[in-house]
């Protein structure tokens, strides 16, 4: 399975060339295909801010690869200023977006790089090694959470099934194939696949224009339909399970994800569907108590106002939180790369990330 898997890594959203960071813009995608690069820090936070690179843990790689591009503008500077200087490039990585917390994840990998080196000189090569393990490390995950996912599915029914996904926490959005559309991936290599009806994903349509795009490349049966009939097609369509992936996990459960996920685990337990989120390790804040204390990114109005950069209204005002909070409750089972959390709380997360609850 693992090298089935690794054939179906066909879509790179980043790339590390020669000092660059290369970025596919998914702004354009899928009717363009475009590269954007990133040579320093200010450029690679603007891609996260404007969401040329998208998805949690793509996000952290990318800030990642952005701390080693300001430590290749400033490495070389005196002492002082080198260190002053990187540290004014993170705060500006940090700022890009609030909810993924892989992104401050990263930044804090990176950070310790800095603090361990007690030198003059800034430790460049050490930077570029941790990025490049990051950006290895998440591809790695997104094997290990495909084949535990895809047993889980299997285990409750070995017949092909209707799936369901938000967003997209497919390749685009990570360093391998991704973390839903990893499962649903491994799913379909294990004929347990019949269907997956991706969410448009209003308004940034990350689900008509990346996840259904993505699979139909990979040749998986998949249709568009409109956030709202959900409801509908678990009623009507035989559903069997809900796959999404997270921005943060809070450390007892509780899942932030695209906002639209929180009403489909609503749905989901009312038809008696059940939810799977998948995400590595990563994406776990055992800083947070619960979901209530998850800064939940605002974005502009235009993304409401207007599709296409075209006006569809006047300039009225807008409400747009971009992610919700999905309370553990509600949550059938949680898969990462160290394990499986069935029904989470508060325990089985501080099980999970000290010893791994392998299944
Ligand atoms: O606003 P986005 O496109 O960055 O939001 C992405 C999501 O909500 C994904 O589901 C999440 O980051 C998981 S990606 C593996």
């Amino acid at each position: 399975m693992r090298e089935q898997l690794l054939a179906t890594e066909r879509i790179i959203p980043l790339e590390w060339k020669q000092g660059v960071l290369r970025l596919l813009d998914q702004r354009l995608l899928p009717l363009q295909q475009r590269w954007l690069e990133c040579r320093d820090a200010a450029q690679t936070a603007a891609a996260i801010r404007d969401m040329v690179v998208r998805g949690a843990p793509a996000i952290g790689i990318a800030a990642a690869y952005g701390v080693v591009l300001a430590a290749r503008q400033h490495g070389s500077k005196s002492l002082a200023s080198w260190r002053d200087l990187l540290a004014g490039d993170m705060q500006l990585l940090a700022a890009s977006r609030p909810t993924a917390v892989n992104l401050f994840w990263a930044l804090e990998r990176m950070q310790q790089v800095l603090d361990n080196s007690s030198g003059d000189t800034c430790p460049l090569s050490e930077l570029e090694a941790t990025a490049q393990a990051i950006h290895q490390a998440d591809r790695e995950a997104n094997l290990a959470m495909a084949q535990l996912g895809m047993e889980i599915i299997r285990r409750h029914c070995d017949a092909p099934q209707h799936l369901l996904t938000h967003c997209n926490a497919g390749a685009l959005a990570t360093g391998g194939f991704g973390t839903a559309l990893g499962v649903i991936r491994a799913a379909h290599l294990a004929g347990l696949v019949a269907h997956v009806h991706a969410d448009e994903t209003r308004p940034w349509l990350q689900g008509s224009r990346l996840t259904a795009w993505e699979l139909a490349c990979d040749g998986v049966p998949v249709s568009v339909n409109a956030d709202s009939a959900a409801a509908h097609l678990m009623r009507e369509g035989d559903i069997t399970w809900v796959i999404v992936g997270a921005d943060r996990i809070t450390a007892n459960g509780d899942v932030a994800n695209k906002i639209g996920t929180y009403q489909l685990a609503v749905l989901a337990r009312f038809h008696d569907v059940r939810l799977m989120v998948v995400a590595p390790s990563s994406t776990i804040d055992m800083q947070l108590a619960s979901g209530a204390d998850i800064p939940i990114e605002q974005r502009s109005a235009d993304e409401l106002l207007q599709v296409g950069g075209q006006p569809v209204t006047t300039q009225l005002p807008a409400f747009n939180p971009v992610f919700d909070v999905t309370p553990a409750s509600l949550v059938d089972v949680i898969v990462t790369e160290l394990g499986v959390v069935e029904q989470p709380d508060a325990a089985k997360m501080r099980q999970l990330m000290q010893t791994g609850v392998l299944h």
